[in-house]
């Protein structure tokens, strides 16, 4: 079986199950991906080093080896805070106007990633498969070719790909998709945006693709495909009825004091819509006066990107409308939101999610979104809450027995909070039913054997044939 090198920004070491862990779904994703196939995790170690050296720190937990770098911070100003964050992460999520475009950005991701490149050159072996992941490291594989890698390679990307009206305003965007071809698959979360790229591959690069969706550049044949990621649900499931997850669930029922509760569960992030549920939990309290004491909102949003403006700027106003909102219609024994920024354990989360009538899942863009598919792993089938999920996240795609909703309409999600606050119970089991099925079948271990398999190509080799 051929080895996988797989790299990413961060690389994030395996815990023990329960231990603490970051929400973002590539963390979740990988961990139990390389747990199978032997092989490496590549990529930033988070820490900052006064002068870059490319030394690499190589470990060995829970069956994963991991090998990383530090950065200078410059590198990490530039390329994490910069181009990564303040220019792809709001362009990729149809936000043109937040994102900034600085040309020292773009160096310092040009930089980074052929630091990157430099640095994972001598770990890779002629039969291994290279599995890139994420906006951060578009033009590695560009870079890796430069340097003489004939691997075959692989970029999944875990964010939406922007229509191309948006990202023809990206300068330089002809260089950074191009780059990107020197890629044997590039996966997407969903059909919509595989449909984006695509589009742009042919009306901007004027290529043809297919009938079978590849794409045919410079005489090699490029898989571009949709690759829904899932969540890891075996252990989630056994998570979930751990003595930690009941204890949490117990401890947050008892809390609520017979109140119905929504449950929120999302990185500190503009592209969530926070705002946006916030007020539209607001209008369901206004609109509602009677429930005002019979409901409560909890939301946890560890913050993220803290070094952004943008960040720092949607924090400001989330504080800003839960006082305002908690203020109105708080009275002396309880409070409507309860909003916490600090990230729990997997199996607390568990819990909580299975305390919660409704999970309310809205943002305003996502590449896939896994806390919704937590959220129905985590029900009890017998009594199960109800599922309000944004039509703009990649998960609706799958999850249609959810209630989907339009996030910018506060309106419509004050309304859907009602209807499924109101849901009768065979109706919740007939959605949760279908909700699971999807949860279940199309999981991480799915997701990753198919990207795995695209990746060796149909002939079974690892390595690229010389002549291609
Ligand atoms: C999203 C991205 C991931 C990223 C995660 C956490 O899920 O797709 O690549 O790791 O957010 O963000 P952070 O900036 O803290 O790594």
């Amino acid at each position: 079986m051929s080895r996988l090198i797989v790299i990413s920004n961060r690389v994030s070491v395996p815990k023990a199950a329960g231990a603490a862990g970051a929400q973002g779904g590539l963390a979740i994703a990988l961990n139990s991906a390389l747990r199978e196939h032997r092989g490496i995790w590549f990529g930033w170690s988070g820490q900052e080093t006064e002068e870059f050296t490319g030394h690499l720190d190589m470990q060995r937990n829970e069956g994963v080896t991991t090998a990383t770098i530090d950065l200078e911070p410059q590198d990490i100003d530039e390329y994490y805070n910069g181009y990564a964050n303040r220019t792809l992460w709001p362009l990729f999520h149809y936000r043109i106007d937040l994102t900034e475009y600085d040309r020292s950005f773009g160096e310092g991701y040009e930089r980074v990633n052929a630091r990157f490149a430099d640095s994972v050159t001598p770990l890779i072996e002629p039969d291994d498969l290279v599995w890139v992941h994420d906006y951060h490291l578009l033009p590695i594989g560009s870079m890796l070719r430069q340097k003489g890698v004939k691997n075959r390679m692989g970029l999944f990307l875990h964010t939406p790909w922007p229509p191309t009206r948006l990202l023809v305003s990206l300068p330089f965007h002809e260089r950074l998709v191009g780059s990107m071809l020197e890629f044997d698959v590039i996966g997407f979360q969903t059909e919509e945006w595989l449909g984006s790229f695509l589009h742009y591959v042919e009306k901007e690069m004027g290529l043809d693709i297919n009938e079978d969706g590849t794409i045919d550049y410079r005489g090699r044949k490029i898989v571009a495909r949709a690759f829904p990621i899932g969540i890891d649900y075996t252990e989630f499931v056994e998570g979930a009825k751990s003595d930690e997850a009941r204890e949490a669930h117990d401890h947050l029922k008892a809390s609520v004091r017979g109140r119905k509760m929504l449950i929120g569960v999302d990185r500190l992030d503009y592209s969530k819509g926070l705002g946006e549920r916030f007020e539209s939990f607001g209008r369901f309290l206004t609109d509602n006066p009677d429930q005002a004491s019979k409901v409560v909102l909890l939301q946890i949003a560890p913050p993220s990107r803290g070094d952004v403006a943008s960040y720092q700027q949607i924090r400001e106003d989330l504080e800003r409308k839960t006082g305002h909102i908690n203020g109105a219609h708080a009275d002396v024994a309880f409070v409507p939101i309860r909003y916490v920024n600090r990230g729990y354990p997997r199996r607390q989360l568990a819990g909580f999610y299975r305390a919660a009538d409704i999970g309310l899942v809205t943002p305003l863009r996502d590449g896939m979104n896994l806390v919704a598919k937590e959220y129905v792993a985590a029900q009890d089938p017998e009594d199960p809450g109800v599922l309000i999920l944004s039509q703009f996240a990649g998960a609706a795609l799958q999850l249609t027995d959810a209630l989907l909703v339009n996030p910018h309409s506060i309106e419509h999600v004050s309304e859907t909070i009602k209807l499924a606050l109101e849901m009768p119970l065979a109706e919740r089991r007939r959605r949760h039913e279908k909700l699971l099925a999807s949860v279940r079948d199309e999981d991480v271990v799915h997701w990753r054997d198919e990207f795995v398999k695209a990746l060796f190509g149909k002939d079974g080799e690892g390595a690229r044939d010389e002549a291609a």
